[in-house]
């Protein structure tokens, strides 16, 4: 089994081992010092092009990708569908070959077809990152995820993860699964059966409908928004009702008399998945999870770049 990560590309947290996983995270850790800097910019990728390819919105990984591109002193153009010629007709592939023949040595992709990163791997010369595809998989996100709670736990052996919400709809979700799984952590799923993938169970995780339940297993609950843009609304009664359920209030976390930390991949929808007291509270991770998402992604590109080999 590799104990480090040597890979092309970033497809997915599916496959890859523990080893491989600590490395990244190590290497994100160096990166996170260097962005605590007054000087936040190193040398380490001169040189190297990157091109970041949104075909869906984002807030937070593209801007999170362009910053950890311009404090590794890359070369990155950035590429918004609704701005292209792909309203002229032309092909994702074609796209994407076409900005690969300006000399591009890495790929940065969002697109809402799962595999499309898969896809483009197979079909073109420069490396290939994820920055999510459908409802499949989000590796930057699950890699930051576990940056955040390595900081605030140390290890992940035994620590009992409890994500709820509308998991079906989820690409962060799968990766966080496959990631914790590899790592040792206890994964509980919660949330309405209608929004559970089916078969979701072989991963090796338990479900539960039911919230209380879930917030006596967990060190840490880790909410996903309802993607509504996906049609998960029609899949329970209403917004209001899976607010009275599923809502994390301060009470509800008060009444199980431990402390748990809470963790969101964002964007949050206040007063739906997260009261805003809860959002803005101590036990809430929400903005170091986004801070450690720059030192991540250096990593991730340092890496994949080839490391030290390229210096
Ligand atoms: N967590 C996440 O992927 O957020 P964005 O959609 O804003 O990138």
């Amino acid at each position: 089994m590799s104990s480090e990560f040597h890979d092309k590309h970033l497809l997915g947290m599916e496959g890859l081992t523990e080893g491989e996983i600590i490395h990244i995270l190590d290497t994100a850790r160096s990166f996170r010092e260097v962005i605590m800097r007054p000087i936040r910019i190193v040398p380490t990728l001169r040189g190297y092009s990157v091109a970041n390819l949104f075909f869906e919105a984002s807030t937070r990984t593209r801007i999170s990708f362009e910053l950890a591109e311009k404090r590794l002193s890359c070369e990155s153009v950035n590429f918004s569908a609704a701005a292209s010629s792909l309203s002229k007709g032309e092909s994702m592939l074609d796209t994407v070959r076409t900005i690969e023949a300006m000399q591009v040595d890495a790929v940065v992709i969002r697109h809402s077809a799962q595999g499309a990163p898969h896809f483009l791997a197979q079909r073109i010369e420069a490396s290939v990152i994820n920055a999510g595809d459908g409802f499949h998989e989000h590796p930057t996100q699950a890699l930051l995820d576990l940056f955040t709670l390595r900081e605030k736990f140390q290890n992940f052996k035994g620590l009992r993860v409890a994500i709820i919400g509308d998991i079906a709809h989820s690409r962060v979700a799968l990766s966080d699964i496959f990631a914790l799984k590899t790592l040792g952590a206890e994964v509980m799923l919660c949330g309405p059966g209608s929004l559970m993938p089916y078969g979701v169970e072989s991963l090796g995780v338990r479900i539960t409908p039911d919230l209380k339940e879930a917030l006596a297993f967990c060190d840490i609950v880790y909410l996903l928004r309802i993607q509504l843009e996906r049609k998960a609304g029609l899949r329970f009664p209403s917004i209001r009702e899976y607010q009275m359920r599923y809502c994390i209030t301060m009470e509800r976390l008060m009444k199980v008399g431990r402390e748990i930390t809470v963790m969101h991949p964002g964007p949050i929808n206040r007063g739906v998945e997260i009261s805003a007291e809860v959002a803005d509270s101590p036990y809430s991770l929400i903005l170091d999870q986004v801070t450690n998402g720059v030192a991540v992604r250096m990593a991730v590109l340092y890496l994949i770049s080839g490391g030290n080999e390229r210096n």
